[in-house]
């Protein structure tokens, strides 16, 4: 189908070709799915809720394959949950109470932007005071992270165990507890994405592993 081809215009302006790009995805989706859009707009029913890094490589849905309405979605620099972020804390609390989500993942990413700068020393910048819980993190498992020779290979660890902190928060937040104390089941999820490959891995035996070592 001539539609499947990206329309290359040189000689537009981007930001007019983005609402050019968007009229032909909407005209695409409907003629694939007719009523869709109508669906769409009778209510949102994401069964996941994704918390993932503003990274541009690493776009929710797509990468999973699901279409709009599937994911509902939060994104900040490095997939942190902070104790104190009412941003990601009410979108936790609006897609778990008010969405009804059962399943929530949080999703790192190798050669984060945002754990490799934690392995450097601060720049003092605004962003750094953000980046400090990754450092947080880093101090915790300093033992761990530095009997790894390879810089690259101890970048890689800090990210995988940046989301492993991030799952516990979720878990034991308190939007999650009050459901579960309520009789719900909530499942919270930690994966990573590699954008060398574009696959995802499982970080199950990550956060087992922290949970053995943090202190109750
Ligand atoms: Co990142």
């Amino acid at each position: 189908m001539a539609d499947e081809d990206p329309i290359i215009e040189t000689d537009r302006d981007p930001i007019e070709a983005l609402l050019a790009g968007n009229r032909r995805w909407a005209a695409r989706m409907e003629r694939r799915n007719p009523g869709f859009f109508e669906s769409l707009r009778a209510q949102q029913r994401p069964k996941y809720l994704w918390i993932g890094c503003a990274d541009s490589r690493v776009p929710a849905n797509e990468i999973i394959d699901l279409p709009p309405g599937e994911v509902f979605v939060h994104r900040n620099v490095a997939n942190l949950v902070v104790h104190s972020d009412i941003n990601c804390l009410g979108v936790l609390d609006f897609g778990l109470r008010v969405l009804g989500i059962r399943d929530v993942i949080v999703c790192g990413h190798y050669g984060c932007g945002g754990v490799t700068a934690a392995l450097r020393p601060s720049e003092n910048r605004i962003v750094d005071h953000w980046i400090r819980h990754i450092r947080d993190i880093a101090k915790f498992y300093r033992p761990e992270l530095e009997a790894i020779d390879s810089p690259d290979e101890r970048n890689r660890r800090l990210c995988e165990l940046n989301v492993a902190v991030q799952v516990v928060h979720v878990d034991e937040s308190p939007v999650v507890q009050a459901c579960r104390e309520a009789g719900g089941t909530v499942r919270v999820h930690g994966w990573i994405y590699d954008v060398a490959d574009g696959l995802l891995r499982d970080l199950t035996p990550t956060v087992s592993d922290i949970r053995a070592y943090e202190p109750a």
